[in-house]
């Protein structure tokens, strides 16, 4: 397990469908620490994402979300941040979540990750085939969220307040290790 200083950010990472979103406010709750969205302050300076993706594409995306994930992430103490699924392509996201947050990489079944996501409604990147892209999304992206992962968790069967129990054990166990 690895250790973390107090306070630390947490960020939540992980496909689309794993949870990220509904967990944050609940694990916050369990910590009493605040919850950013990286989806919810990108559609508040951008607009709707699908929108944002038909006008500039997934590039222009990327580089529009890597700011508005580099300003929540930065100087932050105490505080749950979900991050949308592909934050983590870029290597300068990565990095800095190696350096500055503790990193939970939630796990779904491409089964329940489908029924969570409606079939992919709203989510541009699943808007062909979403049951093998999205298999196909996670696959490829698994060494990328691991790189940066102080815990895995598989989301599938668990409620967001069983989950928040369990993550936050392990946080605080975390960081007793590191303060001993
Ligand atoms: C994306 C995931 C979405 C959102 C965008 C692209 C991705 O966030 O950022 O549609 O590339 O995986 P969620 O993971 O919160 O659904």
């Amino acid at each position: 397990m690895s250790s973390h200083t107090r306070g630390q950010p947490i960020a939540l990472v992980g496909p689309m469908g794993s949870g990220k979103s509904s967990l944050a406010p609940v694990l916050a709750a369990e910590l009493g620490y605040d919850h950013v969205d990286t989806d919810e302050l990108f559609a508040h300076q951008h607009g709707p994402i699908p929108e944002f993706f038909r006008v500039h594409g997934e590039p222009g995306f990327r580089d529009a979300e890597a700011q508005v994930v580099a300003e929540a992430l930065t100087g932050k103490q105490q505080t749950v941040i979900s991050l949308g699924g592909g934050a983590v392509l870029r290597d300068t996201t990565r990095d800095f979540l190696v350096e500055h947050c503790y990193v939970i990489y939630l796990q779904v079944s491409t089964r329940e990750a489908l029924r969570r996501l409606d079939d992919g409604q709203g989510r541009p990147m699943l808007e062909n085939n979403p049951a093998e892209t999205w298999e196909q999304i996670a696959t490829e992206r698994d060494r990328l969220y691991r790189s940066v992962a102080d815990q895995v968790v598989d989301t599938t069967a668990d409620s967001p307040r069983q989950l928040a129990g369990k993550i936050a054990r392990r946080y605080r166990r975390a960081e007793k290790t590191h303060d001993h």
